[in-house]
């Protein structure tokens, strides 16, 4: 053992274990340096640069993963605000035909407002009033600043007689915007089925004509192609209109970029 090691373990009383012990390594290391050795000590202390980049990494790591947690968590927050009001289990994807014998789907309509009514032709007198107040709804909101257009569609629940031809051309006497669509039986089922229509077909009298019982019902879908909202018969034209511009704004905000993410 050298003197100044001798002097420094001897010193060691008046000094802390852990101070003494890192005189001591500094010592050594001073030693082996200069002896051209590697030194020994590198990387064994209680926490070498090695070890803090490891627990450096895993604390990055955690956080991150935190931050993964908490985005997730506000992601599942969004998504079940935005089922609560889309009330869930009614609308979905359908397809259909338009007055040009044009496939019409579901998702060719994402990213706007729809104002679906279901209904036909042949209809005496309440299917034509509803039209009457979709157009005049749809019109109103169009005036409205800042709003987004709302499209009027009408779906028929009487495929055997509403031809696309027929419906193109009612379509016409209530609105130029009014989007008329027909199509198989198996169509119009499906997409009544997706938004709970109820339809029945009456007797049929001796000029074969019939009255379609239905629901009478318009529905609101959002541009994530969600149903929002629904209006029956008993909803006048400013109901509706007032209705539409809350559940626009709410949907807005709720869609605002920087709210949860
Ligand atoms: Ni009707």
């Amino acid at each position: 053992m050298s003197r100044a090691l001798q002097r420094l373990v001897g010193g060691c009383k008046r000094w802390t274990q852990l101070s003494c012990r890192t005189q001591l390594q500094t010592l050594q290391q001073q030693r082996y340096l200069s002896a051209g050795a590697k030194d020994p000590t590198k990387g064994k202390g209680p926490i070498s640069w090695k070890s803090l980049a490891v627990i450096g990494a895993i604390g990055a790591g955690g956080l991150g993963f935190m931050l993964y947690v908490k985005s997730e968590k506000d992601e599942a927050l969004l998504k079940e605000r935005k089922r609560q009001l889309g009330k869930a289990a009614i609308g979905g994807r359908w397809e259909l035909i338009d007055a040009d014998g044009q496939k019409r789907k579901s998702e060719d309509f994402l990213g706007k407002w729809l104002l679906i009514y279901f209904g036909f032709t042949h209809c005496p007198d309440i299917c034509p009033d509803e039209l009457e107040k979709m157009a005049l709804v749809v019109n109103e909101i169009e005036q409205s600043p800042q709003t987004p257009q709302v499209q009027p569609i009408f779906i028929t629940v009487d495929p055997e007689r509403d031809s696309k031809e027929v419906v193109g051309k009612y379509v016409k006497e209530f609105s130029p915007k009014l989007l008329g669509l027909t199509g198989t039986v198996d169509q119009i089922r499906n997409v009544c089925k997706a938004f709970r229509v109820y339809f029945s077909a009456g007797p049929r009298d001796e000029d074969n004509d019939y009255i379609v019982d239905h629901t009478i019902i318009m529905y609101l879908v959002n541009p994530d192609g969600e149903f929002v909202d629904y209006y029956g018969q008993n909803r006048d034209k400013d109901q509706c209109v007032a209705s539409i511009l809350v559940n626009i704004a709410k949907w807005n905000s709720l869609n605002k970029k920087g709210w949860f993410s």
